[in-house]
């Protein structure tokens, strides 16, 4: 049995990413979203070595089980992704055969109150991935302007009724601010009484936006996928798994952009060479049902997968 399932940790799509990935002895990947180490402790037992990055605590503890187990091939590094390339060469890899990102939360972050991701369990509204720096869930929602909490929950959450709900927040936080995850899931709630039937807890939305928000996470991931190409040698394979459509639509517009034969501008469409075209091979992958019956979790999750050209780096 693997770590990720003594932890009670399911890695998503494992199957499809190793398949994909066509892991050798000795082949080099970086795993830029350890957590609690279920697709790099599967990439070890391949041969591959694995640099972990990872900006939570918890995660470089996951990360000390793996290093006894394999001292040589694995090394963890508690760094935010977006300095991916950075990362590499200080481990001493100017080029490597693969990159792998799961985006998001891991399930122990979701699961542990006391991190603030959830709107059911009673918390602090943190929801900092990385605890050491930041701010948190409660300094947004109690200290930004009504307009941009409105923003923030229409763009990162595609929160239809993103103004109502910064409204209501304002008002309230004026008599009160924020402490709690329950408490703003329950206001939110009463903003939007109308959602309850749907069996979906009506802060859902509001609850992901703010942590994208927090953790910078589309401004990471803008930055992550290009170093990742460009330290990828040529064959070498980048996976990335998402978990909602907002971060869905940065990879695949980013490997669209990678691996199109021409540059597509709307004053030229189709006429011009593209000479950023360094992928090929471009796929997507979804759980299969036999996965999410065993890992209900996954049922959002979307696997896209890409080739570096065999151009010269
Ligand atoms: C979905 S979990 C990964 C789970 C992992 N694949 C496993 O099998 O255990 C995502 C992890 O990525 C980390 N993470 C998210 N964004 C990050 C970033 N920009 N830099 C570093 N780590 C990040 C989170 O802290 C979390 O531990």
């Amino acid at each position: 049995m693997g770590e990720g399932q003594e932890t009670g940790h399911i890695p998503v799509l494992l199957a499809e990413v190793l398949a994909a990935a066509r892991v050798q002895p000795g082949r080099r990947w970086i795993d830029g979203t350890f957590g609690r180490g279920g697709h790099t402790r599967a990439l070890l037992e391949q041969g591959a070595l694995v640099l972990g990055l990872d900006q939570d605590e918890e995660a470089e503890e996951a990360a000390r089980a793996l290093k006894a187990r394999w001292p040589e091939t694995f090394e963890f590094k508690r760094r935010n992704f977006k300095e991916l390339k950075t990362c590499s060469i200080e481990h001493g890899w100017d080029w490597v055969d693969g990159v792998l990102l799961d985006l998001g939360v891991s399930s122990p972050q979701l699961e542990t109150a006391e991190r603030g991701f959830s709107l059911r369990s009673e918390g602090p509204l943190d929801m900092r991935m990385d605890q050491s720096r930041g701010r948190t869930a409660a300094d947004l929602v109690n200290e930004l302007p009504e307009k941009e909490l409105s923003k923030i929950f229409y763009e990162n959450g595609g929160e239809r009724e993103a103004n109502r709900v910064a409204r209501v927040l304002v008002a309230r936080r004026q008599r009160a601010p924020f402490r709690s995850t329950t408490d703003l899931a329950g206001v939110v709630a009463e903003a939007l009484p109308h959602r309850r039937a749907t069996g979906i807890h009506p802060a859902t939305k509001v609850f992901q936006a703010l942590r994208i928000a927090v953790n910078g996470e589309e401004e990471a991931l803008l930055a992550a996928l290009p170093q990742a190409v460009e330290i990828m040698q040529p064959g070498g394979v980048l996976a990335v798994i998402s978990f909602h459509s907002g971060e869905d639509r940065v990879v695949k517009h980013f490997l669209r952009d990678r691996s199109s034969p021409w540059l597509d501008t709307p004053q030229r469409p189709n006429t011009l060479p593209n000479p950023q075209q360094h992928l090929r091979d471009v796929k997507r992958y979804l759980p299969t049902e036999e996965e999410l019956v065993q890992n209900p979790r996954a049922r959002s999750a979307r696997l896209r997968v890409a080739i570096r050209n065999e151009e010269s780096l």
